[in-house]
């Protein structure tokens, strides 16, 4: 019995779907560099086995997702518009779009869909209603399908309309291929508990969010190994020198006491001891820098050869190994190093690797490395909660 069987969730190809009305949630939450230029389209790519599955099987299919934070429905940066055009190319087919994902427009377009034909809405983030998980707005997106499909394990962890609500509107639903791919990959590792040798390397920009990674990863890891802006502030915790780079008080002190916590259970905190520094993003000099000892006003972009070697050492006794997140700001290549250099430590190591998230999957494909892992999964954030919550995420549990 698969993993989703004992769950009671369905997959779309247990499920009728002849001239049906299918809303498809994907993930095209696709990696930006600063500028907001899309760096890899993966995520597309992955969908595409159970976007074929359903037209193949003629479905009237609508495909949705969120792309980015936009800060209102104009934010013109994150139209999915442009997705459209390349899955129509990608698929050889002619695809609609249109522009909003829900109301009368969209349910006339939905209405002339034929059997087989493929139509594509606007950004659900582009409609607050998404993030605040509206019933309201669920209602709406239910009136437009039959059956509900997610294929987005990335966004699973997330309590958005699309996600949560919208299928327990819908009574017809279930998982799409690559989700239940990951999650019967991911499946295997749900009981994990600390002395199994977990460990886990998180890094990426988005300090809030990795903090809450965190505290819940000191159940489950025996070493966490922090690099990219969240290991700046363990590091600010400890008392060391960034340059001027100041944080928060609060969010210090979340870090002092993650820090405390994880020495009380005996999980090791693996920081970065050097680091790569430049005066600005745009700097094309760089300064290799102790991490205690950034001169002031440098910033700090990288990790630095000495980390790459600890982190090297600090491997030893990892049986299974999950990364999600850059060293540092690896779009820009003087930036890259200290990613690169881990995705190659990591794809020598013998033991598990799994990584998650777009920034991660494509450091790994840039050191053309992805044959190494064991499995690279859409999710990031998706993945520890689906591990720490022993196989649960809110978009699983909506689907039952
Ligand atoms: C992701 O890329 O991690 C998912 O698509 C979720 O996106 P979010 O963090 O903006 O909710």
């Amino acid at each position: 019995m698969s993993f989703l069987e004992t769950l009671n969730v369905k997959c779309i190809n247990e499920l009728a779907l002849r001239e049906k009305r299918v809303f498809l949630r994907t993930d095209f939450n696709f990696p930006t560099d600063m500028q907001g230029r899309i760096l890899d389209m993966d995520r597309l790519n992955r969908c595409v086995p159970t976007i074929k599955y359903a037209i193949d099987h003629n479905a009237r299919l609508i495909i949705a997702s969120h792309f980015g934070r936009p800060s209102g429905p104009k934010d013109t940066g994150y139209t999915l518009e442009p997705f459209a055009a390349k899955l129509a190319e990608l698929l050889d087919m002619d695809i609609y779009f249109f522009e909003d994902c829900f109301g009368m427009g969209a349910l006339q377009m939905v209405k002339d869909l034929k059997p087989g034909q493929i139509l594509v809405l606007e950004n659900l983030r582009f409609n607050e209603d998404e993030k605040k998980n509206s019933t309201a707005f669920a209602r709406e997106l239910a009136k437009m399908c039959d059956v509900y499909i997610n294929d987005a394990f990335g966004a699973s962890h997330r309590r958005d309309a699309s996600i949560v609500s919208l299928p327990r509107f819908v009574d017809t639903r279930g998982a799409g291929l690559g989700f239940k791919e990951e999650v019967e990959q991911l499946a295997g590792l749900v009981n994990l508990q600390r002395g199994d040798g977990f460990y886990a390397v998180i890094g990426g920009s988005r300090i809030e969010e990795k903090i809450g990674i965190i505290r819940p990863l000191l159940e489950i890891a025996d070493k966490i190994f922090l690099g990219g802006a969240i290991a700046n502030l363990f590091l600010a915790a400890k008392g060391c020198s960034l340059g001027g780079q100041s944080f928060e008080k609060e969010k210090l002190s979340l870090a002092e006491g993650i820090l405390k916590s994880a020495k009380a259970r005996n999980v090791g905190i693996v920081l970065p001891t050097d680091c790569v520094t430049a005066e600005s993003v745009n700097s094309t000099e760089t300064l290799l820098s102790e991490a205690g000892k950034v001169r002031e006003g440098m910033l700090v972009l990288d990790i630095g050869p000495k980390s790459l070697e600890l982190f090297k050492s600090e491997l030893e006794g990892c049986k299974t190994l999950f990364w999600s997140g850059s060293m540092g700001l690896y779009e820009l290549e003087r930036f890259s190093q200290g990613s690169l250099g881990l995705a190659r430590i990591v794809a020598e190591g013998r033991f598990r690797k799994i990584a998650g998230g777009g920034d991660t999957a494509l450091v790994i494909k840039n050191a053309g490395l992805t044959g190494s892992f064991d499995m690279i999964s859409t999710g990031g954030s998706a993945v520890l909660e689906f591990l720490r919550n022993g196989g649960m995420l809110p978009g699983i549990e909506a689907l039952k």
